[in-house]
């Protein structure tokens, strides 16, 4: 009897009819529905902060929802604009303009070479390599990117011009950074701070579920190394309200911020203002805070279970995983270096994972080891048998 057969055996439910995802953090249907639920009690407002939200301009959004963004990305007022319903779009948006336009410390070109820890997000390496932007990895230390690989390569290596960066709860593999990282990161920037960019995107800035480590602000550091220009701090309400019609938030020196504005000028008349209005009244109805510990309430234990079918493997050292403190994902390393085999057999199986390689710059793993797990959408029912499903393949490959 093969592999496949002698699973099957042993997972009498599997359905080739159901669906076993792990591809993608997507918010549950659950944690929507909080949302929904709300917004159902709330009017829309057409008007706010005495600007009338049906028409064109504000280019820096709302100043209600320009505060919630610097309450979310613990940034200052001055320096953070409301925009549309992407931080992804943003991000695209800031790496063109200091492609095509520049701003004061951040002037990307085809010759730029941008540093990516690894495992990172996808899409943000599909990002640069669209743009034709070599990727250069490095490892994760425990607090951070690896700071020695990074001087090595900041000194071997011509025309380094930044680095991207999930600061809180990273995609995939749940590091934040520290205070000690950080400052240790722009330390070995600054020589090169007349062209070095610090793509920080904070998508999980509030998205703790267990205790986690403060982390100073970003501005508050980049200032103290004299490169308040050098850092471009993005974030969203994408995974705390709805998830493709949120409101994204940009942090960055007011110098930046202007010349942002005058880039966005050619892409839209000005962000939209009614689905910002929409998002003030609804954080009226419910702070911040109750939110993240409602949505806490249905992820965390989506976390545990997955936490609780893993660490027998990792202690029968068939794999390495940290147990994220908080944001989307699991970080699955297997010991066997053959990620490939176990995505192809789960997939067989009818659990869809994504492809090897996919959380490295060209989708390369050098040592096919790396598979992301994200557990936040299935109910926990179907979460528990997408990680049986896993969990049997790893073993009986390993
Ligand atoms: C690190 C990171 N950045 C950005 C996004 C997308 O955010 P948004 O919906 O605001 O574009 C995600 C979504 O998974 C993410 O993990």
């Amino acid at each position: 009897m093969n592999i496949l057969e002698h699973i099957k055996q042993e997972l009498p439910w599997l359905d080739a009819n159901s669906t076993y995802d792990l591809t993608r953090g997507k918010p549950a249907p659950e944690q929507l529905d909080i949302v929904q639920n709300i917004l159902a009690k709330i009017e829309q407002p057409f008007e706010l902060d005495g600007i009338d939200l049906r028409n064109y301009g504000n280019p820096e959004g709302l100043p209600s929802a320009r505060k919630l963004g610097a309450t979310i990305l613990d940034s200052k007022y001055d320096e953070t604009h409301a925009l549309d319903n992407s931080s992804l779009t943003l991000m695209h948006q800031i790496i063109s303009c200091s492609f095509f336009l520049g701003f004061k410390n951040s002037k990307l070109s085809k010759k730029s070479k941008i540093i990516c820890p690894v495992p990172g997000y996808d899409r943000h390496f599909k990002l640069l390599e669209n743009f034709g932007i070599e990727m250069v990895t490095v490892p994760f230390q425990n607090d951070g990117p690896d700071l020695n690989a990074i001087e090595h390569l900041l000194k071997s290596e011509k025309d380094i011009h930044g680095i991207v960066c999930v600061p809180r709860h990273s995609n995939p593999t749940g590091h934040t950074y520290s205070d000690a990282n950080v400052k240790a990161l722009f330390k070995l920037a600054h020589p090169y701070k007349d062209n070095f960019s610090f793509f920080w995107d904070n998508a999980y800035a509030c998205h703790d579920l267990y205790e986690t480590i403060e982390q100073t602000p970003i501005d508050q550091i980049a200032k103290d190394h004299d490169m308040e220009h050098n850092y471009f701090q993005v974030g969203s309400t994408s995974k705390i309200t709805l998830a493709g019609a949120g409101i994204s938030f940009f942090s960055s020196s007011v110098s930046n911020l202007d010349t942002f504005i005058d880039f966005r000028n050619a892409i839209t008349p000005g962000p939209n203002k009614m689905n910002q209005g929409l998002h003030m009244k609804y954080f009226e109805a419910i702070p911040l805070e109750s939110q993240m510990e409602e949505l806490k309430k249905v992820i965390k234990p989506k976390f545990e279970l997955v936490d609780s079918c893993l660490k027998p493997l990792q202690e029968e050292g068939l794999c390495t995983y940290i147990k994220p403190t908080g944001g989307y994902f699991f970080s699955f390393n297997s010991a066997k270096n053959n990620a490939d085999a176990i995505i192809q057999s789960c997939s067989k199986l009818g659990l869809k994972l994504l492809p090897v390689g996919a959380c490295f710059p060209y989708q390369k793993d050098p040592d096919n080891t790396n598979i992301r797990l994200a557990p936040t959408f299935p109910d926990l029912t179907t979460l528990k048998r997408c990680i049986s499903i896993f969990t049997n393949v790893t073993k009986y490959l390993n």
